[in-house]
């Protein structure tokens, strides 16, 4: 089973600040840092580090090299990518003295997959593959709709989330926080874990969902059966990313055959690691070093 990705990829421009910059006020940042970045890439990147087979399919303009070799260096195939003459995508990400991030992205090349590519890229899935999207790309709705047309299981992590109504219903996983989970339930924000995935559940009784909670660890429901995990504690220095490995550490333990359980504890572990350093992708830690921290806390 292998991870084919249509994921976006950023340069990501980060500034470390106090505090995040208010409506019309001007501040000056302490520190500037480029990282390889964009939630796809990340996604692919620790599925790639973790252990999986991923082919990364997503556009990057002339200047994005750095982002391939990223992508190349993870283990994850970059061999497929469109090159067009378009700016490379980019995150202006502000990183608070709590760690906290507010990030705008801009989409650039991202915004350059086309019906063609998708059907090329989803020719090199077999069946039960899983296809993984995020929405910082085009074709989000052509994707979910040709990839459960060939058979392949759609894994849709819909951050940030669409302001259009998607074929959810033929998504096979959600993996979501609990704000994606309340707007997919339909219901308020500060709506109750238990009752977003209640109401994932009788919205789209065929997917199965993964809904991470922050600070309170993670909970996952497929067909009748929960499953929970907590958050590992660590001092927070960028949590920029930490989503992103979760959802590919999580993923790739289920390429791996691990059960829910373990896929869950690894992912985890992944995340604590990744929010204990600067930056997106060099944030994401490998399985030997995921292995070594879960080691530490047996
Ligand atoms: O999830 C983190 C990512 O969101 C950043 O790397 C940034 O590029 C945006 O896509």
């Amino acid at each position: 089973m292998k991870i084919i990705n249509f994921g976006s990829m950023n340069i990501d421009r980060v500034y470390d600040v106090a505090q995040m910059v208010a409506p019309g006020e001007t501040i000056s940042a302490g520190g500037l840092h480029i990282y390889a970045g964009g939630k796809g890439l990340n996604q692919s990147v620790a599925a790639a580090r973790a252990g999986a087979q991923v082919i990364h399919a997503g556009a990057v303009g002339p200047e994005g090299g750095f982002l391939v070799d990223a992508l190349t260096q993870s283990g994850a195939d970059a061999g497929h990518l469109l090159r067009p003459e378009t700016e490379t995508g980019h995150a202006v990400i502000q990183i608070n003295s709590a760690g906290q991030n507010a990030i705008i992205v801009y989409g650039g090349a991202n915004q350059c997959l086309d019906e063609a590519y998708i059907d090329k890229m989803l020719a090199l899935g077999d069946v039960g593959d899983l296809v993984l999207l995020q929405n910082e790309t085009s074709g989000t709705a052509e994707i979910i709709r040709r990839a459960h047309e060939k058979g392949l299981t759609v894994v849709f992590n819909p951050s940030p989330f669409p302001a259009e109504p998607l074929p959810y219903e033929l998504v096979d996983l959600f993996i979501v926080n609990e704000i994606e989970g309340a707007l997919l339930a339909e219901l308020p924000l500060d709506t109750q874990p238990e009752t977003i995935l209640n109401a994932i559940g009788e919205r789209f009784p065929n997917a199965w969902v993964v809904l991470t909670l922050g600070g309170s660890g993670v909970v996952c429901r497929k067909g009748g059966e929960t499953f929970a995990h907590p958050i590992f504690k660590v001092t927070a220095v960028d949590t920029t990313a930490a989503g992103d490995t979760f959802c590919g550490y999580f993923l790739a333990g289920l390429c791996l055959q691990k059960d829910i359980p373990q896929c869950l504890k690894e992912a985890s572990a992944a995340s604590a690691i990744a929010v204990s350093r600067q930056g997106a992708v060099p944030s994401i830690p490998t399985r030997a070093e995921v292995e070594e921290f879960l080691a530490e806390r047996k």
